[in-house]
């Protein structure tokens, strides 16, 4: 079990400011500034020195930090609650060779799949909806908001909640003569998706569609249940058991992105990712990104009692990472029993929260410079703007990116307290070459391993979400027995609601 002990000797280390730190280490920048996978990653405004990563660097072998990598690309149970491995790395090709060897198979039979549908083996697609929750949309969503800008295959639009006003706004802009419907559910069972599901499937019949689960493809863990509510065998997409929700958009929970954006798109996404799977398993401690950026993330949250940490991305296409990240990084590591089931001693995860740059800095950054809490910030840019308008847009981006953290960093002194900047506020950049599907496999990879060092110095299992379930449970009760056994506060929302 991990305890405030094992950290003892990074309580100890003098707290020192950010400008101090550099004054003091002249190679301070290209000791904390690292190049991997098509990324320029700048650890420098963040408050690791080496003998805090020294110190990190004890702890994480103390903790077994390699055999835990070791075990989690061997495919054993990393996920000891659930008894499951932890095999998302296998889906790009890094891990156990069977896994592997499964998820190839599985990549076929959806490329085979995708291949039908372009020759129009079920009538003419031009619209797809993707109904999935969690990881079985944040991803796709991301994925397909990113990346399928310029690309003119497909309308993909992914619907989660299971509020009608969102389906009832793509049913306006779809035909549903014209349209695919992509049921997205590891567990075949989860209720926002399987009601969206049947509305799509009552739209498609009521707009003139014989046969609408002709129409259906399922991506999911459990085919039998897919089959059961009507996809045929022919049209489900599988995938295993072992890869979890919210790392499952390298499997056939992909299928928007591998259909809307084209299958090259999708394999070199595969590829980036496998090749920050490579400078995880192979690199040493002492060099690897996801690992550095956890030490930081752990000193913040533990050693500062920081509870929050930020992500702005400064690119509109990557608008959708920070929601995507709080599903990664909340649903992994928000846990407050250790891996062995006892309390935990120490911060789980910090709440991860986050926008996009500009927008944020006329919203959100007030309080980043001056409000009482200190919020560790990540930056993400990309050098490539992507975009073919006049390079003044750009260059202004970026230049606020690059001043959001100077002065975040430097602060500014002022008689007037109300117009001081107290400064000495973390941040950490990560600049991209572009936006393309390689790079992002790399950045998701990257945060995906990030999350798992963050969880072995926290001693926690970050493979499991129990804490979803009660909600879960309650709403059941509430939607089949009404009042039920609840609060008179609950139960007077109820009465007033429903009557
Ligand atoms: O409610 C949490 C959760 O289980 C997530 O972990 C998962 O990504 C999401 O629900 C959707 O689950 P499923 O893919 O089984 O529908």
């Amino acid at each position: 079990m991990v305890t405030k002990t094992d950290y003892a000797p990074i309580f100890e280390l003098p707290q020192r400011r950010l400008t101090d730190l550099f004054s003091a280490e002249p190679d301070r920048l290209s000791q904390l500034s690292f190049d991997a996978a098509g990324m320029h990653f700048d650890f420098s405004k963040t408050h690791l020195d080496q003998p805090m990563i020294a110190a990190f660097l004890a702890l994480s072998g103390k903790l077994g930090f390699e055999e835990h990598r070791r075990a989690l690309f061997a495919g054993e149970i990393v996920n000891p609650t659930e008894g499951r491995p932890a095999e998302h790395p296998a889906e790009r090709g890094v891990g156990k060779a069977e896994s592997v060897e499964l998820a190839k198979g599985y990549q076929s039979r959806m490329r085979a799949l995708i291949d039908a549908i372009e020759g129009e083996a079920l009538g003419p697609i031009r619209h797809v909806i993707h109904v999935g929750i969690g990881g079985s949309a944040l991803g796709p969503n991301l994925l397909v908001d990113a990346l399928g800008r310029d690309v003119d295959r497909y309308d993909v639009a992914i619907v989660s909640n299971v509020d009608g006003a969102a389906l009832e706004a793509v049913f306006r802009k779809f035909d549903p003569t014209a349209t695919l419907l992509a049921v997205a559910s590891k567990t075949f069972t989860t209720t926002e998706t399987m009601m969206n599901a049947e509305s799509v499937i009552a739209w498609m019949q009521e707009g003139g569609v014989e046969d609408p689960y002709g129409r259906a493809v399922a991506l999911t863990a459990a085919p039998d249940k897919a089959m059961e509510w009507g996809v045929d065998e022919t049209r489900i997409l599988p995938f295993s058991e072992s890869v979890g929700g919210r790392y499952s958009l390298w499997s056939s929970i992909g299928f928007p992105a591998a259909l809307g954006l084209g299958w090259d798109a999708y394999e070199s996404l595969l590829e980036g990712a496998a090749e920050m799977d490579r400078h995880f398993k192979l690199t040493p401690p002492e060099q690897n990104l996801p690992l550095i950026a956890a030490f930081a993330d752990r000193y913040y949250a533990v050693v500062r009692g920081l509870e929050t940490r930020a992500v702005f991305a400064y690119d509109e296409r990557l608008r959708l990472l920070p929601s995507y990240l709080q599903q990664l990084e909340m649903e992994s590591n928000g846990k407050s029993v250790t891996i062995e089931g006892e309390a935990l001693d120490i911060p789980s995860s910090p709440i991860t929260w986050g926008g996009v740059g500009t927008d944020a800095q006329h919203a959100v950054f007030q309080l980043l410079h001056q409000g009482t809490h200190v919020v560790p910030v990540e930056f993400i840019a990309s050098i490539d703007p992507g975009h073919a308008l006049d390079d003044g847009h750009h260059h202004a981006l970026l230049a606020s990116c690059f001043a959001q953290g100077a002065a975040l960093m430097t602060g500014k002194g002022n008689d007037d307290p109300a117009r001081a900047y107290p400064g000495n506020r973390p941040s950490s950049t990560i600049l991209l070459d572009q936006v393309d599907p390689r790079t992002l496999g790399a950045l998701i990879a990257f945060y995906e391993h990030r999350t798992f060092c963050n969880a072995v110095l926290t001693g926690i299992n970050p493979f499991d979400q129990f804490g979803v379930e009660l909600g879960k449970q309650m709403a059941k009760e509430i939607s089949t027995e009404g009042t039920g056994n609840f609060d008179v506060s609950t139960k007077d929302l109820i009465a007033r609601a429903f009557g």
